[in-house]
Formats: C-alpha cells, structure tokens, sequence
C-alpha cells in the first residue's frame, strides 16, 4: 500500500524491470491497474488513468507506438510523439509509473519475412523485419476482428491483441483500462482475455470529446483547421441519428445514409458508417436491442474514428 509520501513516478524502459516492480507492489496485496497507450495524451487518455486510480493502489501508464498494428502504407512514421510531455502529464496525476520500452520485440537472430505475404496483411513490424528476425508468433480474435476497421485494416487489431497480451505479460495488471473510442479493440480485448484466460478485469471508459463534440484523438493535430471543422460532422450526425432512433426510428438503412451524407457533404470520405449489436459487433438492420453506430472517415490524410451507443 502506498504511505503518506508519495514515491517519485517510476520510468520504466526495460521488461524485466517494469515486471518485477510490479510484482513487488502485488505482493503486498495491493491492486496494479494498467492504461495502454501510444502516448501524446490529451484527456481522453488522462481520463481512463482517473478511472484506474479509482480502482487500484497502483497505476501504470504504458507509451508504446506499437509497429505491430501499422500496415507499411499507414502513419506509424508520421504518428505524433512527446514523451516529455506525457510523462509531465501524468506525474501531474500522480501515475506510479510509465512503461516506455524502446521496443517490445525481439528482432535478435533469424529469419526473414516471406516474399510471397501480401504487403496488406504485413505489418510494419514485418517490414522492419526484412534481413533479420520478426515476430511470428500472433492473436487473433477471428470474428470479432473481421468487420468495422479490419475490413480496411486487416492486420491492425492482431497486432492490437498481440502486443496488449505482450504487457498484460509484462505488468501482469489486475485491472486494465481501455477507451470505448476505440470500441471494436475495447470488445476485442475483453474476448481475448475471456478466451485466453488471463485474470485481468477489462473496462471500458466513455468516448472523452473537444467541447464542440470532436472525439479527442491523438491523430487531431494532424487536421488542418478546414478539416478540423469537417470533421465535426462525425459527432454531429451520429447524435442526430441517435435522437432519431430515440424518436421511434428503428431502421437502420435511413440513419446510416443520413450519416454518410453529412459526412460526405462536409468533406470527409466515409470508410464505414455501421449499426452493430454492442457485445458482438453484428451488423443489425433494425435496432431493437442495444446497439453502437461505429463511423470511421477520413478528413484529408486523416482517418478518425468515433461511435455513439443507442440503447432502445
Ligand atoms: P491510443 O490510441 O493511444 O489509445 C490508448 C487508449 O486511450 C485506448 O484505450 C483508447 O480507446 C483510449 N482513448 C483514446 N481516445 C479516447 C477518447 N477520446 N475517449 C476515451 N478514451 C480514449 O488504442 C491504442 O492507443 C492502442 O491500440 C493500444 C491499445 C495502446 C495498443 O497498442
């Protein structure tokens, strides 16, 4: 249990390290709790570190930009980075520690990645791996991975499971916290931790947004201001459909075109504009039991995601 003084906020970069200092806290009795991140928090993130701290005596924050779960084509080298300013942020909050590690794989020895793998269903991990190791061995929660983002990113959420299996190893958290921004990964997490056992509870926390509706995302800085205000049409017509559907409209053909056409009205080119079932991520054509409306819509160069829940 932590005492009156509050110990300086450990940064942790090796595995070992980060694994025995959570151990030694666990042994005591107490509760570790584990926020995964890609780091450049905005207060989304910090959001889910005030729900860990509610729920255990010691949190840990990981920054890790995952190559595993970027398709050579996508931004994983344009992707925003400040460790210095996330770790200011979260010493503000009092985090135990922050697991930042250089690298969580292990690129030492053999092999090369096959020539004939299709680039789509590489990660940059693979490519990183051309002329020595690469990662083999991968999770894959089969159905819950197929629809949504993974029709247009088939590789990202192996990589999503992969590498939170990889820390859930590594911190061995009793509790983990992950945003329902990212819905499907949030739903993903939970079943793999079902299926696979581990003994970690998994909640999800509410979509954090801008105070004109924006989901915060780290990704938003790199939106021109034109496309910030684009981008807005997001959050904006997925209320509208959700006060709609409140409305008595259960038929989910009407709501998701009128989301693609404010959206596209706006400017942005929508990738998918969906109605599932909120616990298995079936299409559904009628909203009859709850439901989330998931859009994801690229802005320029930009492809944000967001979600809106609809409880009949
Ligand atoms: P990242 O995009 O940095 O997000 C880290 C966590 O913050 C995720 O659980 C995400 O859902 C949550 N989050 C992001 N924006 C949010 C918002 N506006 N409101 C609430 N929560 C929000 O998601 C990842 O990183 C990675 O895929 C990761 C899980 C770390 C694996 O690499």
């Amino acid at each position: 249990m932590k005492g009156e003084e509050r110990e300086a906020m450990a940064v942790i970069r090796d595995k070992g390290e980060m694994r025995s200092w959570s151990r030694s806290r666990r042994k005591t009795g107490a509760r570790v709790a584990l926020v995964p991140t890609m780091g450049f928090l905005h207060r989304g993130h910090l959001a889910l570190v005030e729900d860990a701290k509610r729920r255990a005596e010691f949190v840990v924050v990981s920054v890790y930009v995952n190559p595993g779960q970027f398709a050579p084509s996508e931004d994983l080298e344009s992707y925003p980075s400040d460790l210095a300013g996330d770790l200011r942020k979260l010493d503000e909050l009092a985090v135990d520690a922050v697991f930042c590690p250089p690298d969580l794989y292990d690129y030492g020895g053999y092999g090369g990645v096959s020539a004939r793998r299709e680039v789509m269903a590489m990660s940059c991990l693979e490519d990183r791996g051309r002329g020595g190791a690469v990662h083999e061995t991968w999770i894959r929660v089969e159905r819950l991975e197929e629809g949504l983002c993974g029709k247009s990113r088939p590789i990202f959420f192996r990589g999503v499971a992969t590498v939170v299996a990889k820390l859930f190893n590594v911190v061995e958290p009793d509790v983990a916290v992950f945003g329902k921004k990212d819905y499907q990964q949030w739903r993903i997490i939970r079943r793999m931790v079902r299926d696979l056992e581990f003994d970690i509870d998994i909640i999800g926390a509410e979509v954090v947004r801008e105070a004109d509706g924006l989901a915060m995302s780290s990704r938003n800085v790199l939106l021109s201001p034109t496309e910030r205000q684009q981008a807005l049409s997001i959050s904006e017509s997925l209320s509208k459909a959700k006060v709609a559907a409140q409305n008595g409209v259960i038929s989910c053909k009407g709501l998701q075109a009128s989301v693609v056409e404010l959206i596209t009205q706006a400017g942005g080119r929508v990738d998918y504009a969906e109605i599932v079932d909120q616990e298995d991520l079936r299409v559904v054509e009628e909203i009859k039991a709850p439901v989330v409306f998931c859009v994801a819509a690229w802005f320029g160069k930009v492809r944000l995601i967001d979600n809106i829940e609809i409880n009949p």
